[in-house]
């Protein structure tokens, strides 16, 4: 059977290294069969799904549950495991369980979880390092936050951009340079989510100069809206770290275009119509999907000449590829070598519409917005989940645990780049 692709580029699929599938917990939001034909419909070929799910994915009862669920998946996933306050005897259960990376929730989130860790954050770290895991961080100090909102609920204040006032930049800025120094000193790799704002790049340059095994992200409403969106999309666009004020935007352009972000994820977080739309900013649920609007708005901008197309492959499949643990041993093949494929026709327009998403929590500031470029056939190690712009039914539960189907590399602890730490190190 002959696939015509005249004029269209076949591109390795997108790895989104940052969604929240929210099942088994919370699946009026959400499913492993909603969000991962979502997915599908986007181009995107593998996921890392967050912990933040009923149970938290702390323990190998609750990643066993999770695997369990993510049975019904249409394309490959990785499985964060919980690095918190209270569950540091489970890490390496976890890593034997078959979690691909670990996440750490340094302020507040969605779900049931114990209090972000302070002082557990730099244990966490010394035992991941050991075993070469990349750390994710939602880094945003959780104390001067809550402090900030309290004073603003107290003045009165409920309006959409409330919320970005609780959360300066200095939320985030604080928070990845105490992540970078803790890895720094115990030799972690880690990640930083979601960067929104220009002043993150500053920590993350130097962490990087240092020799510190970071990778950074940025997702597509950081890159695409500003704070004028408030006045329209008012709760909707709700999301943690905020959506933050143009000059933001344009820095964030900038520490993409310098190699200071690695990657574009999107921090898919499906909440029901009714969560998310709130008079009282702080009774909204925050985030929204992405996980298929991705590659058609991203794309938009490959087209209209803002990034080349290699940039978008870099950031959206070779750069997580690499971090994760994805990218096969030297002498083997490309990534994709196991044929994780999208074929994307970059003339074709589209019209984001929310009530077309497979995603269940379907609500996407960027109802409305025309597309051009768009993903018209998705392969999953050979096979198509997505066909001439329609799901694959019958390739629901083909999806696998990339833990258990790629090469995944042997991870090698890395040094500590501190003379104590080293020092401290080589005592018995
Ligand atoms: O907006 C957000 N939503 N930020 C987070 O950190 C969590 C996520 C969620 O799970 O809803
Ligand atoms: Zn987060
Ligand atoms: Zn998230």
């Amino acid at each position: 059977e002959v696939l015509d692709a005249a004029g269209k580029y076949l591109l390795p699929g997108a790895i989104d290294a940052h969604v929240h599938f929210r099942d088994p917990g919370y699946t009026h939001k959400e499913t492993w069969e909603t969000g991962t034909a979502s997915a599908a419909m986007g181009g995107v070929t593998t996921v890392f799904e967050m912990p933040n799910t009923n149970p938290p994915t702390g323990t190998v009862e609750a990643l066993n549950l999770k695997l369990k669920s993510a049975e019904a998946a249409y394309v490959d996933f990785g499985i964060y495991g919980l690095l918190g306050e209270d569950n540091l005897d489970h890490l390496e259960a976890l890593i034997e369980g078959g979690v691909a990376a670990f996440k750490c929730f340094m302020g507040n989130t969605f779900g049931n979880l114990p209090s972000p860790p302070s002082g557990a954050i730099l244990e966490g770290f010394e035992i991941v390092a050991k075993h070469g895991y990349r750390v994710a961080l939602h880094a945003e100090n959780a104390s001067i936050m809550a402090r900030r909102q309290t004073k603003l609920q107290a003045a009165g204040r409920c309006d959409p951009l409330a919320h970005l006032d609780a959360r300066p930049p200095v939320v985030a800025v604080e928070a990845v340079a105490r992540a970078a120094i803790l890895a720094e000193w115990t030799g972690a790799r880690i990640h930083i989510l979601h960067v929104s704002s220009g002043d993150e790049l500053r920590p993350l340059r130097e962490a990087k100069a240092r020799g510190v095994d970071i990778t950074a992200e940025t997702c597509p409403h950081y890159l695409l809206l500003d704070e004028h969106a408030y006045t329209d999309k008012k709760s909707l666009i709700r999301v943690n770290p905020p959506v933050r004020e143009k000059v933001h935007q344009d820095q964030l352009w900038q520490g993409v275009a310098d190699g200071t972000i690695d990657m574009i994820a999107t921090d898919h977080a499906p909440h029901s119509h009714d969560e998310k739309h709130r008079e009282d900013i702080w009774s909204a649920d925050c985030g929204f999907t992405g996980v298929q609007t991705q590659m058609p708005l991203m794309l938009s901008q490959v087209v209209a000449g803002r990034m080349p197309i290699t940039q978008y492959v870099r950031m959206t499949s070779l750069a997580p590829a690499k971090a994760f643990g994805l990218y096969p041993r030297k002498g083997a093949l490309l990534p994709g070598s196991d044929a994780d494929i999208v074929i994307v026709d970059l003339d074709r327009e589209t019209v984001v519409e929310s009530g077309e998403l497979q995603s269940k929590g379907n609500s996407t500031p960027f109802h409305g917005w025309t597309a051009k470029g768009a993903p018209i056939h998705t392969l999953v190690r050979g096979r198509f989940v997505m066909r001439d712009g329609e799901l694959c039914t019958e390739a629901k539960g083909h999806g696998l645990n990339v833990r258990r189907v790629q090469q995944m590399p042997t991870p090698t602890p890395r040094n500590t780049h501190t003379t104590t730490a080293a020092i401290l190190a080589r005592r018995p």
